[in-house]
């Protein structure tokens, strides 16, 4: 058959800007294999019918970044809405200003603070435990911000992500726990943020949109492995256990069950995320996608708005993996993964589940910029070997 110069397994933004390089600046054919019925990866997203509205099929996507380079790239095949991410939290009957904040420490203790007032508080109940001395997750958290908040904004909704008590949680899995003594509650630091405008399937199917990109969905690599191992260089961006039949065992990952539904209200929750802290909610936090696109609001139906609602767990065989767990047991595995990959010839891994490592899409992109750069541009421009 006629073979392409370049596979890429899996059609996520790692994929597709790998292809979309190797397309445009070096004009060679690349074949993208995604075993999805849709591109896209993770990032893909649908528009209600019924509805007008956006929704993120795999969770919501809020893209945002600090990185000059990334930000032009992206700019490429998309412009950006001026939307800032806000997230607020339910405890107890009140919603709560987050990441913790000046707004959130008033409103928890009842009364108005100044920065130092506020700073000298959160000390004072932080002195409880010593951070050094802290064995589990919950002794950790204590120690950086204190008992109250901890039981109120970090225990329960810990306990729903992860399915377990945080006294049996390792302290590693945080390091801090920032705590503003001011009143920004934007949620990302980053220089650029938004939302594409018409969408982030547009967005991923312009990245393909090139006369040298044939991208194949419904298509499992496993199946058609044969024709191509060995004989052109492919780019796997699926997950590296899998690609080595587990032969080390299964890398474990955390898993989202997200619940969607109509409701005949115009609008449910008057912004995009609200987490439920309570313990006693079954679910982790609640999106209601129309906030993301405020400047959409004539084309949506009235009166009826989606909302999803996320129940965190472990992943088991057949489910999306989303967040890796990253157990002792999991580097350990991931190293011989490694050692694996690296010596499996003329086939790079990338991507979140490639190389098992949570990504932002920023993060996703320039990734596939330098294995671009460093890896492939050398090897199909220069002839050398592929590794
Ligand atoms: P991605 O998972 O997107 O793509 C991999 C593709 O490979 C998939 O389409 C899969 O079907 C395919 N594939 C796997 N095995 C295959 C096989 N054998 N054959 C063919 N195809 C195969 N980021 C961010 O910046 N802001 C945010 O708000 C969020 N939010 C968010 C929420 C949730 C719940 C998750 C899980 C992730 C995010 N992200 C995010 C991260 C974002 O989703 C991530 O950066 C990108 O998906 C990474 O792109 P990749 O191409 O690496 O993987």
């Amino acid at each position: 058959p006629d073979l392409p110069d370049l596979v890429v397994v899996g059609s996520g933004f790692f994929g597709l800007t790998i292809a979309e390089r190797c397309a445009a600046d070096l004009g060679l054919r690349v074949l993208v294999l995604e075993r999805r019925y849709h591109l896209g990866g993770n990032a893909y997203s649908e528009f209600d019918p019924e509805t007008g509205i956006e929704v993120h099929k795999y969770g919501t996507h809020l893209f945002h970044t600090s990185n000059e380079r990334v930000w032009e790239y992206v700019n490429r095949f998309t412009s950006f809405t001026n939307y800032q991410h806000r997230v607020f939290g339910r405890y107890q009957g009140q919603v709560y200003s987050l990441p913790m904040n000046l707004a959130l420490i008033n409103t928890f203790f009842g009364k108005s603070h100044t920065p130092d007032e506020a700073r000298a508080l959160i000390a004072e109940q932080a002195s409880e435990i010593d951070t050094r001395d802290a064995t589990n997750l919950e002794e950790k958290a204590i120690s950086l911000i204190g008992r109250p908040l901890y039981e109120a904004f970090i225990k329960g909704y810990t306990a729903k992500q992860w399915q377990t008590d945080p006294t049996e949680l390792s302290a590693d899995i945080i390091t801090r726990l920032p705590v503003r003594y001011n009143f920004d509650n934007r949620y990302f630091n980053d220089t650029y943020e938004g939302l594409p405008v018409d969408g982030y399937t547009a967005w991923l199917e312009r990245m393909a949109d090139h006369p040298n990109i044939e991208v194949r969905v419904d298509t499992d690599f496993f199946d058609v492995a044969d024709d191509y191992k060995g004989k052109v260089p492919i780019v796997y961006t699926g997950p590296v256990d899998e690609y080595f039949d587990n032969c080390e065992g299964r890398l474990s990952w955390r898993t989202v069950d997200l619940v969607q539904e109509t409701l005949d209200v115009d609008d449910y929750q008057g912004t995009g995320v609200v987490n439920a802290n309570d313990a006693e909610v079954p679910f982790t936090r609640e999106l209601e996608f129309k906030h993301l696109h405020p400047e959409r609001a004539a084309s949506y139906k009235p009166g009826r708005t989606v909302v999803v609602r996320e129940f965190s767990r472990f992943a088991e065989e057949g489910d999306e993996p989303y967040y890796p767990i990253n157990t002792a047991e999991d580097r350990a595995k991931l190293l011989k993964y490694r050692d694996l990959a690296n010596k499996e010839p003329m086939v790079l891994f990338g991507g979140r589940l490639g190389t098992y490592k949570y990504l932002d899409m920023h993060m996703a992109i320039a990734a596939a910029l330098s294995m671009y750069d460093n890896k492939l541009k050398p090897h199909f421009a220069e002839g050398a070997e592929l590794k």
